[in-house]
């Protein structure tokens, strides 16, 4: 402890540390310090380069009342600069943006879990004690800024010499299980690889299943850090990290488990993956459909409505080509035929592309109609059918249909 470390500030606001340090002292904070992310990618860089990059969000860790040094902060660096967005007042924490950083403000705590994944009961303490809440002994280090010492308390330094990514405590997993996916974020991103300890105590702890909630009970009563925590954990991996990899880690280290049974063993994702980016979709509703119930799942991790609706309508689009498919009824379909199976249920395009990355049973007829077919019209419009001496009404419709079949089946 104590490792005096030349931090490069000058990617950071101006004049952000010396208003954030005369702050403090006017309201009698003793002790502040900057936390995770932006210390340890430092310590990565020192070692690689001195062109550090701009951090994309700051934690800092106060000894104090975090709204009161937000505000003072604002009034000193003015409105223009600073903007509060959001207090959370049970955690006592603040998001707030400076010349466009996001910086988070937490006040020292300890957590306690009255039960696993569900959101602690916090208490204020030290910075040194709060170190011990943390996910990975990498993000626990800590650079106080009175002193500019490290406060390095679980051996962070030495892991990241070795680029080992190794949970703080024994519980780390059974009270968050979404630090599987941050551990899963984290070793893809950084190339570092999780500790043997830790791969134990995933495959332990999951075994074990020490929550309350499973996934035979209704999907509305999951606790946050098996439901909506673990969306957006997810939706991180997906969205910002090499994703490939991330996932390959996740389910070697058996962590699909905290989804779906099926996913565990899928070998499909990331095909079904790469074709939906294609298609435009989401990358989780692609990887949720794999699961064995993927409606309940995508309720249980609170996806948007749209993305359940795309689950919902998988599961109909499924069971009409399973029947058209064992019937045979398909043989001798001209594109037209293929058409009004699809076109007259009305299913979201999106949730036809959804099935053929799931390669459900006639899914090249169904990429077929995505790619082509649907955008194949009538060479006729209403109005040139009108001006031909057509009444307006449903034989014009039967008409229009008539002339775009015939067009589709001439095409193919
Ligand atoms: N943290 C944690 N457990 C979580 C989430 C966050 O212990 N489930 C702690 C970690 O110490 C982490 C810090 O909160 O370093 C900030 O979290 P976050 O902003 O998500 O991560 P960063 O450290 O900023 O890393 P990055 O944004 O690069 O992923």
């Amino acid at each position: 402890m104590g490792l005096k470390v030349e931090i490069n500030f000058s990617n950071l606001p101006k004049n952000l540390i010396d208003t954030l340090r005369s702050s403090a002292q006017e309201l009698g904070i003793d002790r502040m310090a900057i936390v995770g992310g932006v210390i340890r990618d430092s310590l990565i860089d020192l070692d690689v380069s001195e062109n550090l990059q701009p951090p994309k969000d700051l934690d800092l860790v106060i000894e104090g009342s975090t709204i009161e040094l937000a505000q003072m902060v604002q009034e000193k660096l003015g409105l223009t600069r600073v903007s509060i967005s959001q207090e959370n007042r049970a955690f006592q924490t603040i998001k707030m943006v400076v010349d466009g950083l996001f910086i988070d403000i937490a006040r020292a705590r300890a957590e306690k879990y009255s039960s696993p994944a569900e959101n602690p009961k916090i208490e204020p303490t030290s910075i040194e004690e709060d170190l011990h809440r943390r996910d990975f002994t990498i993000n626990a280090i800590a650079l106080d800024l009175n002193t500019y010492k490290l406060i390095d308390l679980h051996g962070g330094l030495d892991a990241l010499k070795k680029q080992e990514l190794t949970f703080i405590h024994s519980h780390s997993v059974q009270e968050d299980p979404t630090r599987i996916i941050r551990g899963a974020r984290y070793a893809a991103r950084l190339n570092f690889h999780l500790s043997k300890e830790s791969i134990h105590q995933i495959q332990a702890t999951i075994k074990q299943w020490p929550w309350e909630w499973n996934p035979t009970h209704s999907e509305h009563l999951a606790p946050p850090a098996l439901a909506t925590r673990l969306r957006m954990e997810l939706e991180l991996l997906l969205e910002n990290e090499p994703w490939e990899q991330a996932l390959e880690f996740l389910q070697n280290w058996g962590g699909f488990l905290l989804l779906d049974k099926r996913l565990h063993k899928d070998q499909k994702w990331k095909k079904r993956i790469a074709l939906a980016l294609d298609l435009g979709l989401t990358p989780l509703t692609a990887l949720i459909a794999g699961s064995s119930n993927p409606l309940s799942l995508s309720k249980r991790l609170q996806l948007a409505g749209k993305q359940q609706n795309l689950l919902k309508e998988l599961d109909e689009l499924q069971s009409f080509f399973k029947d058209i498919y064992f019937s045979k009824k398909y043989i001798n379909w001209k594109p037209s035929d293929w058409c009004d199976a699809i076109e007259n249920k009305n299913w979201h395009s999106n949730s036809i592309a959804l099935a053929i990355c799931l390669e459900i049973p006639l899914w090249e007829s169904l990429l077929r109609w995505f790619n082509d077919w649907r955008m194949i019209k009538s060479p006729l419009s209403a109005r040139d059918l009108i001006k031909k001496g057509w009444e307006p009404g449903p034989g014009l419709n039967e008409e229009l249909k008539r002339l775009r079949r015939k067009k589709l089946n001439e095409n193919n």
